[in-house]
This record gives structure tokens, sequence and C-alpha cells, in this order.
């Protein structure tokens, strides 16, 4: 099994590492290659500039080779309304055919579109209901046992 996630500000890896802890598994964090600069601010206001542009930030390598896995887990945080940018690139690199995909989006309360926006990345594998994960900054609001459900409903295919 492996986790696949990006995480701008922490909470999307936090998660990452609580999912990773319960069943096992490698995780494989993606980073953008020219990393965020300026305040939060600048970052949201960039973030909303290529989210509807659709950009692809370049990814620095990782050396995992997804072919390895039947069962992907992915954890993105949402920027305006959908998946982050470098999610986008990693979903637009990568051949998910015949995966089963779990996904899990960290947000403040506005999920939008996001897991409708991964199945739609994503149609040659299965995608399976995701798990919406709100935060207020960075303290975690959703239950942790919600959570932990979840977890209990991954099964290795
Ligand atoms: C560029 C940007 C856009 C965001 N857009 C949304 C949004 O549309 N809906 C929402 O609920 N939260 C939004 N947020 C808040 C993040 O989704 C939330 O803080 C998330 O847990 C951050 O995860 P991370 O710490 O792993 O980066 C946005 C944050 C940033 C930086």
């Amino acid at each position: 099994m492996r986790y696949c996630l990006y995480s701008y500000g922490g909470n999307t890896r936090q998660i990452a590492k609580l999912v990773q802890q319960e069943t096992g598994g490698d995780l494989c964090e993606i980073e953008i290659a020219t990393p965020y600069t300026g305040s939060y601010n600048d970052v949201v206001e960039q973030g909303q500039r290529e989210v509807n542009s659709g950009f692809t930030p370049k990814l620095k390598p990782v050396s995992a080779d997804l072919k390895n896995y039947d069962t992907v887990i992915l954890g993105t945080p949402v920027w305006w309304y959908t998946y982050a940018p470098a999610m986008r690139t990693l979903l637009q690199s990568s051949d998910f055919s015949g995966k089963v995909i779990y996904p899990f989006a960290t947000n403040g309360g506005w999920l939008g579109h996001t897991f409708a926006d991964i199945a739609e990345a994503c149609p040659t594998a299965t995608v399976k209901a995701g798990l919406n994960i709100r935060f207020n900054e960075d303290r975690l609001v959703t239950p942790e046992a919600e959570i932990l459900r979840w977890i209990k409903g991954i099964s290795e295919k």
C-alpha cells in the first residue's frame, strides 16, 4: 500500500502519518521544485491563480515507483475547492489504471468538488469514497474516531 500526499502547511502530512501508523505501508510526500514564498495570503492568492489556470508545478523527483502498488491512499489539502496544484501534476503524470484510490482531503470547511475532481482525473482507477477532514488552522476539528472508522474501511486489493 502506498500513501501519496502533498502538504503545504503540515495538516495533510499529520493525517497521512496517522493513516500509516494504523495500516502500515509506504509514505511518499510530493514536493514542488520551487517552493512557495511570501505570506500565507500571498500563497492563497497564488494558489487561486494556479487552480484557475490548471497550472501543474514541477515536482521534486521521488524515488518510489507507483507501479509496485495496487492500493493508493491519496492525501491533499483543498485549494480553492479542489486538490492542490502539486496533486494535479502527480495525477496527470502517473498511471493509476487498475489501482484502487482512497482519497482524503484536509480543509477549513469548504471541501468543494475535490473528490469528484480526483475521480475525474483518474478515470481508469477505482476511486473510493473520500474522507473530508476539517481543520481550524492547524487544529484538527474532525473527530479522530471518524478518521479511524474510515481507515478501518480501507482494504488492500
Ligand atoms: C491556496 C489555499 C487555498 C485554500 N482553499 C481552501 C478551500 O477552498 N476550502 C477550504 O476549506 N480550505 C481552503 N484552504 C485551507 C486548507 O485547505 C487547509 O488549511 C488545509 O488543511 C491545509 O493543509 P496542509 O497544512 O497540508 O497544507 C486553502 C489554503 C490555501 C493555502
